[in-house]
């Protein structure tokens, strides 16, 4: 049974990344810091899944680091549930795992490892995005995009993506795909939010979007701070408030690192009289880019959904445009 609004349901769009043939929902649920992390038990994480899909999302993001592999194992608990050709569902490896040499990198040795590792946690038919997480300058790029490769050849992944990968990485992954004529990465998934723009200012979104490479922006809400939620003071259940809990103290430096952008725009939805939800999210999908959200609740995936139909006035996109530096 369906508990929310159809209304909300279908005017969720589809949108194509980049070039490929591959579409994703307006909005991709990540599993970063929550499921797995915040709680472990399959009934938090079937809460929120359930509430995504009524909700109309069919991107689900993950990775092998998320909850030291427990994300990657309630996700897929979970999404059984699901016809498999609904969703898109991505995972990453490359991320340190360990303290040995192998258990980092992009390596075809640990790329293949974490691999089968994420395959089996996941437990499910294939994995739509495989994510080279961050860039490894140790590794040569062309075994790189063959190990990619591979895995697309072997049935297991339909796509492959990179991470936060610097600009020049990028360029060279395209040459060298070119010429051993493989598989490119489809997506380019960076850090973007209103707060944090890096990812046009160092040249990596512009030069994706002219290239047929889709761009998704993780931390959207800048980890929660453009949902005005921090604004008066440290909400007891938020995530800087459980740092401990989760072993993450990250968060809590975003405002000082940045204040006049976060603080601008909450200014700004004042005086329109603007949700901050829908600016936030709106005006990631204004400039091409897919967020990958997070919400540790259910009644937050509703508001964010909810958030991205809103109408909101052209007067409001051309006051944050001036974005300060
Ligand atoms: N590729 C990468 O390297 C990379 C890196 C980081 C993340 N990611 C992906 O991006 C996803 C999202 O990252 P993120 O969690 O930092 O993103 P975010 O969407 O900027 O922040 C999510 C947090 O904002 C708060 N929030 C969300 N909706 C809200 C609402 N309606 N009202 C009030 N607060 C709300 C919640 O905080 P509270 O829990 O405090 O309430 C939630 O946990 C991750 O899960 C992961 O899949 C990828």
């Amino acid at each position: 049974m369906n508990i929310y609004p159809q209304k909300i349901v279908k005017n969720m769009n589809y949108f194509r990344l980049g070039s490929s043939g591959l579409k994703i929902t307006a909005l991709t649920y990540g599993s970063a810091l929550t499921i797995g992390t915040e709680r472990h038990d399959y009934k938090y994480a079937e809460e929120l899944i359930d509430t995504a899909w009524q909700l109309g999302i069919r991107s689900f993001d993950t990775s092998n680091n998320y909850g030291y592999g427990s994300a990657e194992i309630l996700l897929g608990q979970v999404l059984k549930k699901y016809p498999r050709q609904e969703y898109v569902l991505s995972t990453k490896g490359s991320w340190p795992i360990g303290e040995s040499q192998y258990e980092k990198g992009l390596s075809r040795k640990h790329i293949l490892y974490a691999f089968e590792q994420s395959f089996e946690r996941l437990n499910i038919e294939y994995i739509d995005i495989y994510y080279a997480h961050r860039f490894d300058s140790e590794v040569s790029i062309e075994e790189i995009v063959r190990t990619f490769n591979y895995l697309i050849d072997s049935g297991r992944v339909r796509y492959w993506a990179t991470s936060e990968w610097p600009l020049n990485a990028i360029k060279e992954c395209h040459r060298v795909c070119d010429r051993l004529n493989m598989e490119k990465p489809i997506v380019e998934q960076f850090i973007y939010s209103y707060a944090i723009q890096k990812a046009f200012s160092n040249g990596v979104a512009t030069y994706c979007q002219e290239n047929g490479v889709g761009t998704m922006g993780f931390s959207p809400l800048c980890q929660g701070y453009l949902t005005g939620k921090y604004r008066n003071g440290i909400p007891l259940d938020s995530r800087i408030a459980k740092s401990d809990q989760l072993a993450y103290n990250k968060t809590v430096n975003f405002y000082e690192q940045n204040k006049s952008r976060i603080d601008f725009f909450l200014e700004v939805c004042d005086k329109y009289g603007v949700d901050y939800l829908a600016a936030a999210l709106q005006w990631c999908l204004r400039k091409n880019i897919f967020p990958v959200l997070g919400a540790s609740k259910k009644e937050q995936l509703i508001s964010n959904v909810e958030a991205i139909n809103k109408i909101l006035p052209n007067s409001l996109w051309n006051e944050l445009e001036k974005v300060p530096s």
